[in-house]
Parts: C-alpha cells; sequence; structure tokens
C-alpha cells in the first residue's frame, strides 16, 4: 500500500465538495480522478497534495499521516492545468527551482535540471524563457519542473486540456511512458473519458463529491456499476424495460429490471427482419452520422421514446441506409443491466 485515503469529506459553506471518499493507491499506480466539472475532483487532488484541508478523514502514505504535514514538506510533485512556470525564468531554472529552493548546490541543480529536460525532450529549449515555448513544450517543462526533486507522488490537474487535440494526444503517450519508466506513484485529475482509458492503471469515477466506481477502464467499460458510469465511460444506448420486456419484446433480462444499456457497437442491424427467433425490432433510420472509419446510425423504433445509436463500419452504412426496412437486434449478451 502507498497512498490510502480514509473517509475524506470536505464542503465549502453549504456545498458538500467530497462526501466520505475511501480510496488506496498502490505504489507505481496510474491513478486518473473522472467525472464532470463540479465533482470535487480539484478538491480531493489539492487535499492530497496538501494545499486544502480535510473536514473530516485522513491521508496516509505508507501508513504515516499526512494530516499534519504540510504542502512543502510533502515531497510531491504538481502539475496544475494552466503552465504555472515562472515568466521570467529560463526553463532550465524552472526545471531546478524546486531544488534552488531546497538549497541544493548550483553544479547539482544544473545537471539535475538538464538530466529532466533530456528526459521531456527539451534539451535544445534549456535556455528560453516560456513565452518562447509551444504550449505542449511548456507543459513538459512544467511536468520535468514536478519531477525534478524526485517526489514520491506526481499530482497532475488537468495537465493537457489547455492544448490542441494533436499535442494531447501525443502528450498522454509520453507522459504515462514516462510514469512507467519512472515508476511513480500518479495521480492525474481529467473529465475528458478518453484520456482517462489511454492512460490510467484504474479509474476512480467521481460524482458530486462521491466515488461512483473504481475500475479498470476495461472493468467500468464492461461492467459499469451504475447509469452514470455507464453514460460517462462511452456511449450507452440507455432504455426503460417493464416485466422483462421492451416495447413488447421478450429480453432475457430479470424481471425486476428497469433500465437496461447498450453501447452503439453491440446493436446489430440486417437489412431487412433480421433472421427468426432473436430480438429484433424494426426500425426506422432517422439519422446518420459518417465518420469515416465508421458511421452513427440514429434510429427510431415504435415504442420506445429514445432514438437508439448503432455504429457500423463505413462501408456498411449505405447498405443500412438503403434497406426498405432495418431490423435492429439486441443481442442478449451484450444487454447491460443498469441500476
Ligand atoms: N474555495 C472554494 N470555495 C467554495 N466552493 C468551492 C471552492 N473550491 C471548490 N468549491 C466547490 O466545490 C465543488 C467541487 O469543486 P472542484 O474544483 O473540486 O471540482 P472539479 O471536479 O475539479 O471541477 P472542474 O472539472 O470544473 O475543474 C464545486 O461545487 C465548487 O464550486
Ligand atoms: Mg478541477
Amino acid at each position: 500500500m502507498t497512498l490510502a485515503l480514509s473517509h475524506v469529506t470536505k464542503r465549502f459553506g453549504n456545498t458538500v465538495a467530497l462526501d466520505d471518499i475511501s480510496l488506496t493507491i498502490e505504489r507505481g499506480e496510474f491513478i486518473c480522478f473522472l467525472g464532470p466539472s463540479g465533482c470535487g475532483k480539484t478538491t480531493l487532488l489539492r487535499i492530497i497534495a496538501g494545499l486544502e484541508l480535510a473536514e473530516e478523514g485522513t491521508v496516509t502514505l505508507e501508513d504515516r499521516d499526512l494530516s499534519e504535514v504540510p504542502a512543502r514538506h510533502r515531497n510531491f510533485g504538481v502539475v496544475f492545468q494552466s503552465y504555472s512556470l515562472f515568466p521570467n525564468m529560463t526553463a532550465a531554472r524552472n526545471v531546478g527551482y524546486g531544488l534552488e529552493c531546497r538549497g541544493r548546490p548550483r553544479a547539482e541543480i544544473e545537471a539535475r535540471a538538464a538530466e529532466m529536460l533530456r528526459i521531456v525532450a527539451l534539451s535544445d529549449h534549456a535556455h528560453k524563457l516560456p513565452s518562447q515555448l509551444s504550449g505542449g513544450q511548456q507543459q513538459r517543462v512544467a511536468l520535468a519542473r514536478a519531477l525534478a526533486p524526485d517526489p514520491e507522488v506526481l499530482l497532475l490537474d488537468e495537465p493537457l486540456s489547455a492544448l490542441d487535440a494533436k499535442v494531447r494526444e501525443s502528450l498522454r503517450l509520453e507522459i504515462r511512458d514516462l510514469q512507467r519508466r519512472l515508476g511513480i506513484t500518479t495521480i492525474m485529475v481529467t473529465h475528458d473519458q478518453e484520456e482517462a482509458l489511454t492512460m490510467a492503471d484504474r479509474i476512480v469515477v467521481m460524482d458530486t463529491g462521491r466515488i461512483a466506481q473504481i475500475g479498470t477502464a476495461r472493468e467500468l467499460y464492461d461492467r459499469p456499476a451504475s447509469r452514470f458510469v455507464a453514460e460517462f465511460i462511452g456511449r450507452m444506448n440507455v432504455l426503460p424495460v417493464a416485466g422483462g420486456r421492451l416495447a413488447g419484446l421478450p429480453l432475457a433480462v430479470p424481471q425486476g429490471a428497469t433500465l437496461i444499456g447498450i453501447r452503439p457497437e453491440d446493436v446489430r442491424l440486417h437489412a431487412g427482419e433480421g433472421p427468426p427467433g432473436r430480438a429484433i425490432l424494426p426500425a426506422r433510420l432517422t439519422n446518420t452520422i459518417y465518420l469515416g472509419n465508421l458511421a452513427h446510425l440514429v434510429l427510431s423504433v415504435e415504442g420506445i421514446e429514445h432514438e437508439i445509436v448503432a455504429e457500423v463500419p463505413g462501408h456498411a452504412c449505405k447498405a443500412i441506409a438503403d434497406a426498405p426496412q432495418i431490423g435492429l437486434e439486441l443481442p442478449a449478451e451484450t444487454i447491460k443491466v443498469l441500476a
């Protein structure tokens, strides 16, 4: 065990920002806090960093209670959303700043800064000021700065959200790779599910100050514990059922089920009625969103209020769109019963 949160609660006036959060993070793990805006991600990260005080609960590192340990003595590296580099210092001096504060000898600081800049592939930019660096380069400097004092834990609050999509994608893999090589326990806050899915060993899904579910990307995607998680991780068609039936069609679900979910890629479409003996509903195509390699077909079914989205390979959508009749199949093994 390395980092443990136990019953952490935090209020701001009448707002309950965090409600009884308990969580154990193993040494070397990459954890993402994922959730919509305002769910408490930053507050939780700040409590771990020691920048905010929990009202109840404890944070312990290797069984050491951190409650009384001020942020500057926690030896955690922190990177915030907006590049918080010192604008009047070169990249190298920014990276060395943490060691400078600790009064380390100049030669050591310079060597370490050079080493960290090499690790984030910015050796050629050491002498530049932040204003002379691109957004992605600035975030890599911020990462190098956080890592330079060799912290026990790395805390990242939406470090990529200000960057454009391409840079973000490559930095995701860079950070993930660096984290693995250094083996450093890392917590990253994000509201971007794709980011969490590509980077984290485990994802903590948060909903209004509570933990909705903790799991690997696969566990959350395949076995969402609730409608909230199902809709937050990937796309999900959520449909009401009654007495085990959907729009009159009997499904292999418990009689007591009230909501089911089916992923767009699990919906099977047939040009025509489809084969007999399967759970197939007649559907009408209302919209096609062509994305190149794949297409999202929006379908309506009589007796079902919400439209159902099916994802098919891009080349397959024409045959469906041209069919005089469409059969929408819900394969039994792909149906998830939602709480
Ligand atoms: N210093 C503060 N004073 C009062 N309320 C606060 C303070 N900081 C946070 N809050 C409230 O606590 C809740 C959680 O905020 P937090 O910043 O942790 O959310 P978040 O999940 O990081 O959201 P985002 O994705 O938008 O950054 C919000 O309702 C917010 O308004
Ligand atoms: Mg935040």
